[in-house]
């Protein structure tokens, strides 16, 4: 099985471009721009990842951002990670960037995203991997530093797809946020938002009907309200799932508690991706691993969730197709 999920073609969705930060290449930068981080070896980083739910990690996550400052090593943080997923058999990916996490450091928005679009870029060239950009705001933050951010964004639509919401959840309910993603929406940006991560089933319902969102991230919470999961099935509305998040965010206790399985039998467009692959313990492979090693997944529920990512993914008719085309190739040789 293992062999068969390394050579599935896949499509990851909800991946924050500052989670996929290696210990080691957090010493490097850290070396390089001459910053100060609490840690004295990669060995004593990894023993600090250990959380109890998502603020415990947060914390952790805006500490390690520190260390990236210039256009390079934003360029070298993403290259790293596409480097790491095309040797995954990812062809595509949708990746998150939280520039408020960079501009309250001073660092420029422009900075953030050069060294971001030039590496995507060179990823499609060199690498065949597609992607698609989209800008987080966090939810912690009051609504006029994510009017701001909007503002800053506008000017390079043509290189940001469309925009989320991200942080800590709870107490930060998408409505707070209505206005900034009205205006995001009126500006053509798509829309996608974290929701029933943490927060409750509410916190769903309003993504979709205030926010009005094309995807949900996470979303796992939404299983309590029976309403809710009718609403999401009835709307084919996907939900990008993270097990190993999950896990190590103690969304859940256990992995084969994982929901994913019956979120698939419930009809729900399930996928799985990585979410912050250096802090949660693995990429998209490792991920796949886990959950079907717990849940007993079969090929033919890891092709359904490949589909549901190549549905739920922004590409358009023709990359779908593509990407259809190549899963049914692969099925039709290693099932
Ligand atoms: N949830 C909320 N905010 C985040 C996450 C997450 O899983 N990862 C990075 N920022
Ligand atoms: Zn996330």
């Amino acid at each position: 099985m293992d062999a068969f999920i390394d050579g599935l073609p896949k499509v990851e969705l909800h991946l924050h471009i500052e989670g996929s930060l290696e210990p080691e290449l957090m010493f490097a930068l850290a070396q390089r721009n001459k910053v100060d981080i609490p840690f004295k070896s990669v060995e004593e980083v990894r023993a600090a990842y250990d959380f109890s739910n998502l603020q415990d990690f947060l914390d952790i996550y805006y500490q390690g951002m520190n260390v990236l400052q210039t256009e390079q090593d934003f360029y070298d943080l993403t290259w790293a990670y596409l480097q790491r997923i095309a040797a995954q058999n990812v062809l595509h990916t949708e990746i998150f960037f939280d520039p408020q996490g960079h501009t309250e450091r001073g660092i420029k928005f422009e900075t953030v995203l050069d060294g971001i679009t030039r590496a995507l870029d060179d990823g499609r060239k060199k690498l065949g991997v597609s992607s698609f950009l989209f800008m987080c705001f966090l939810r912690h933050l009051p609504e006029d530093a994510a009017f701001e951010t909007l503002h800053q964004a506008i000017p390079y639509k043509h290189r940001i797809l469309g925009v989320g919401l991200d942080s800590s959840e709870k107490g930060h309910p998408p409505s707070k946020f209505e206005r900034v993603f009205a205006e995001a929406r009126e500006n053509g940006f798509l829309i996608v938002a974290h929701a029933g991560e943490e927060g409750p089933p509410e916190y769903v319902w309003e993504a979709l009907d205030q926010l009005k969102v094309n995807r949900i991230d996470h979303g796992n919470r939404s299983l309590e309200d029976g309403k809710l999961v009718d609403r999401l099935v009835k709307d084919a509305m996907p939900l990008t799932v993270c097990p190993l998040s999950n896990l190590k965010l103690c969304v859940i206790k256990d992995i084969h508690e994982h929901p994913l399985k019956k979120m698939l039998a419930l009809g729900l467009k399930a996928t799985v991706n990585s979410d912050d692959p250096a802090y949660f313990g693995g990429y998209m492979n490792e991920n796949f691993r886990a959950v079907t090693h717990a849940l007993n997944l079969t090929k033919q529920e890891l092709a359904t969730i490949t589909k549901n990512s190549i549905e739920a993914s922004f590409l358009d008719k023709n990359g779908k197709a593509d990407l259809h085309k190549k899963l049914d190739d692969y099925m039709k040789t290693a099932a």
